[in-house]
């Protein structure tokens, strides 16, 4: 027995992992284990064996259970030692250094625009960049032989022959859209009057120099309801440029233009003054022109299917990135659009100069 006692400790001591483990205690206490045999043999012993052998008996049922319960606990700790040598974790890496990039003064700028708009009651319209003939142009009066079409350096699509082999017969020719008016007419189509709207977006023309970009950004108002006119374009115009830049002194000029989907349409200048050799908006030494706008032209709101003679609106539009080259100094466009990691350091916003009316929209 002492040898057999002293093989099973062996066993117990060198099983090699957990289920080993549990083998061995099973055939040492489980129901038909060695152990469990040897206590059952109390039962058919005289009192004076049993006291003898039971104490015996009992004793080495402890030591066996002892050294499994020390054999366990040995091997759960070198499972753990082996994880977490697995899992390490170096501390001598350098800490994240914190949020890295800004909000580019593009997107800066919309927000704002979106915060003082929705002040007064406009939602933010989208539509999408590759459009249709009929929605950029069309649609807002202005018909295939319209000079107007000149006037914008356009991106086509191929046509049919044109390398595009996935070009559906009878479909329409799609272009980038050359201004976010076309959202106008998604709006009108999609939406029943009256509607508030602003769309900012991106917008594309042929062109590149100091002051153009092939890719710029606008934004586009609209406002269609019963009884609107010119008064209400001026009051909306004034209010949101007084926001904007945050100046009490803001004058505007509306001078008569032409857009093929307004009528009449005004073109509108803000007065400047020279602060420290810089022209800053506000005063009135000098015009600089910022909006296209006019009233929405009768043949549109046809064209979306409504009746000019029940709804009438206004629009305007102007571009973004000039927004914000006047109101925080920058002033070549193209480096807008560069990428360069010092000019985006320089002009770029935390993302925490979340703007608000209250906070104050200067980011
Ligand atoms: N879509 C015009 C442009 O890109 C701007 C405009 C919008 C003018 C709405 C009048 C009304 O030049």
């Amino acid at each position: 027995m002492a040898s057999e006692t002293q093989d099973m400790l062996a066993r117990i001591a060198a099983a090699a992992d957990l289920p080993a483990l549990e083998a061995e205690r099973v055939a040492a206490l489980g129901k038909q284990g060695a152990i469990t045999q040897l206590l059952k043999t109390l039962g058919a012993m005289t009192p004076e064996q049993r006291q003898v052998e039971g104490p015996r008996i009992h004793a080495l049922r402890e030591q066996v259970s002892d050294a499994i319960a020390a054999r366990k606990a040995a091997l759960e700790a070198a499972v753990l030692e082996k994880r977490l040598a697995t899992e390490t974790v170096d501390m001598t890496l350098p800490v994240s250094p914190g949020p890295q990039g800004s909000v580019h003064p593009v997107s800066q700028v919309m927000d704002e625009l979106a915060e003082i708009f929705a002040d007064l009651g406009f939602s933010v319209a989208t539509g999408p960049e590759i459009e249709d003939d009929w929605h950029n142009f069309t649609a807002l009066n202005i018909p295939e032989t319209h000079p107007a079409r000149a006037m914008h350096d356009t991106f086509y699509f191929p046509q049919k022959g044109e390398l595009d082999p996935g070009f559906a017969e009878g479909a329409m020719r799609h272009l980038l859209r050359t201004h976010t008016s076309p959202v106008q007419i998604r709006t009108m189509q999609a939406r029943q009057p009256p509607l508030y709207i602003i769309a900012p977006g991106r917008v594309y023309r042929s062109d590149s120099d100091a002051t153009h970009t092939p890719m710029f950004h606008q934004i586009e108002g609209l406002v269609i309801d019963r009884g609107i006119h010119m008064g209400h374009l001026k009051w909306t115009l004034e209010t949101f440029l007084k926001a904007f830049f945050e100046r009490d002194d803001i004058v505007l000029r509306l001078r008569p233009s032409y857009f093929p989907f307004t009528e009449p349409s005004a073109e509108v200048d803000v007065g400047y003054s020279w602060e420290k050799g810089r022209r800053v908006v506000g005063g009135a030494d000098g015009w600089m022109e910022v909006l296209g706008s006019g009233m929405v032209h009768p043949n549109v709101i046809r064209a979306c299917g409504l009746d000019p003679d029940e709804w009438q609106g206004f629009a305007f539009g102007t571009g973004v990135d000039r927004l914000a080259m006047l109101k925080y100094g920058m002033d070549d466009l193209r480096a807008f659009f560069d990428g360069d990691l010092r000019w985006l350091r320089h002009y770029g916003f935390s993302a925490f100069d979340v703007p608000t009316l209250s906070g104050g929209v200067g980011g």
